[in-house]
């Protein structure tokens, strides 16, 4: 997203550039993720020790992936960007580079869905992604590169649900009065039916079934052979979880659009 130029992060043409190509960026990462098993070891808190850790919690081990993660990335800007939110904000360290000053796109707000989505991560769209691969579901010499997998599936899921916060500030923007009267009577439901186009939602699925069967398939494959990944798991992602979260981030940052 160009978060330099408001103006143009707002226009929802380019709003839904960056969507459909955030499409490819999570599937790409998902199919890197569904070659291995589902490994629920590395999901397990305290399941596997890790020497040396500073973390006194005891986290899973693809957590203290993740947080060792944000740890770094943040002191190199991530989470300065108001497209990047942390699973772990309380893992967030000092800069190493100076501040940028981002020109003031959306309004202030503390909406943060990465907790749910992490549950739903971890509890039903990997194992429905893995479910293929039943006959062995651990491979302890694939644990670094299933967390390390599932470190990128779930910074690009949050950005793309995260992504809510652009789309309602531009709603918000095209009918002000209407959202406002919304937000003032907290009805939520309203602002929900608001923004929410059905027909919009089902031509994000299509899509999304079509790319998902054109990048699980090589060319010269047989007709039949197992494909990279889940077609219907991968709809399912989206029908389930990803469009229900982006809403939930939308609703909740409207909500917060007249304080302050
Ligand atoms: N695009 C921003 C930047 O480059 C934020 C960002 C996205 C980032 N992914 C990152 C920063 C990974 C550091 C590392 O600053």
């Amino acid at each position: 997203i160009d978060i330099s130029d408001p103006a143009r992060a707002l226009s929802l043409p380019h709003i839904r550039y960056q969507l459909i190509r955030l499409e490819d960026t999570v599937l790409f990462h998902l199919i890197e993720r569904a070659q291995f098993p589902l490994n629920p070891t590395i999901y397990t808190p305290g399941a596997i020790t890790i020497a040396h850790s500073s973390s006194t919690s005891a986290l899973s081990f693809m957590d203290w992936v993740l947080r060792s993660q944000e740890e770094l990335q943040s002191k190199i800007r991530r989470y300065q960007s108001p497209d990047e939110h942390p699973f772990f904000p309380d893992a967030m360290q000092p800069l190493v580079l100076p501040e940028l000053k981002y020109p003031r796109i959306l309004w202030g707000n503390d909406v943060n869905v990465n907790a749910e989505l992490k549950q739903r991560y971890v509890e039903h769209i990997l194992p429905a992604v893995c479910k293929g691969k039943k006959e062995r579901p651990e491979a302890q010499e694939n644990y670094g590169s299933s967390a390390t997998a599932d470190v990128a599936c779930l910074q690009s899921l949050s950005r793309r649900i995260h992504f809510g916060k652009f789309v309602a500030e531009s709603k918000f923007l095209a009918e002000p009065e209407r959202f406002a009267e919304l937000i003032k009577k907290e009805d939520r439901e309203g602002i929900d039916a608001a923004i929410t186009n059905a027909k919009v939602e089902q031509k994000v699925l299509e899509r999304l079934r079509v790319k998902a069967e054109m990048y699980g398939v090589d060319s010269g494959m047989d007709a039949d052979a197992p494909r990279k990944i889940d077609v219907e798991a991968v709809v399912a992602m989206y029908r389930d979880h990803v469009i229900p979260l982006t809403k939930v981030v939308e609703v909740e940052y409207l909500m917060q659009r007249l304080k302050g």
